[in-house]
């Protein structure tokens, strides 16, 4: 399949229209943003282990039963994925506290919660993300109420899917960042991506940090972090 015209550029990938309607091509950067785009820089190589690690990501949710927006992988970074209107929601479940949750309510990272939580933000870089409910959600019109409970149940099996994947790989998963497309036909896929760019990973053992915060952090050792992600998922260097 080629790339024709492109159709839009974000902060980590790219995506181009097709010769078929319902597919696009999205093309993987090695640009990384953080703190609401303030931030930025690059991660060398992160665009092929995000599209690599993503893909098969996706593949083991749609075995399990998730429909997703994969197709197929076209390279190291570029990827066919149909063609969906992304819900303007940022899906967000937690297994464990940290980061904006750790913030927010003024708990330590690292309490481990008797069930994951889920927590929606509004897309939308002007107003910086807001977090939002299912009513403000439905009040806004950004999804039906169906269509948010859908939301809700496949996002928390994602979480049992990944959280026992990453177990298997002494990777604890803290928590992860979601987004669902609608297709052409109606249908509510998984889409964007699922990567060190948008979940927290901690090694299961020394609970080192795997993942974008190392970057968002200044931590170092950010492009170590990916490639060992990389290493653990796909089994190679
Ligand atoms: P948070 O603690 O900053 O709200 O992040 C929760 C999870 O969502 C974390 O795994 C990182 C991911 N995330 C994104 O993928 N994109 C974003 O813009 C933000 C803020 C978080």
């Amino acid at each position: 399949m080629q790339k024709t015209v492109q159709l839009y550029e974000g902060k980590a990938k790219k995506v181009f229209a097709t010769e078929n309607p319902d597919y696009v091509i999205v093309s993987y950067k090695d640009d990384a943003t953080a703190l609401d785009g303030l931030k930025k820089g690059t991660i060398g190589g992160k665009g092929v282990i995000n599209n690599r690690m993503s893909n098969f990501l996706m593949q083991l949710l749609e075995k399990e039963g998730v429909p997703t927006h994969y197709v197929e992988e076209l390279s190291d970074r570029e990827t066919v994925v149909r063609k969906v209107t992304i819900l303007p929601l940022e899906v967000i479940i937690r297994n464990i506290s940290a980061g904006h949750f750790a913030q927010r309510y003024g708990v330590e990272e690292g309490i481990v919660f008797d069930s994951p939580t889920i927590e929606f933000s509004y897309k939308n870089d002007d107003l910086h993300d807001p977090l939002l409910n299912a009513y403000h959600a439905i009040a806004l019109r950004l999804a039906t109420r169906e269509e948010i409970e859908l939301v809700k149940s496949l996002a928390f099996r994602v979480n049992d899917i990944l959280k026992a994947y990453f177990k298997g790989i002494g990777v604890t998963l803290v928590d992860f960042k979601l987004e669902f497309g609608k297709t052409s036909d109606g249908r509510i896929v998984l889409a964007d991506e699922i990567s060190p760019d948008t979940c927290r990973f901690w090694d299961a053992k020394t609970g080192e940090k795997l993942d974008k915060d190392r970057f968002r952090r200044d931590m170092g050792g950010v492009e170590d972090a990916y490639n060992e992600m990389k290493r653990r998922v796909l089994g190679e260097q």
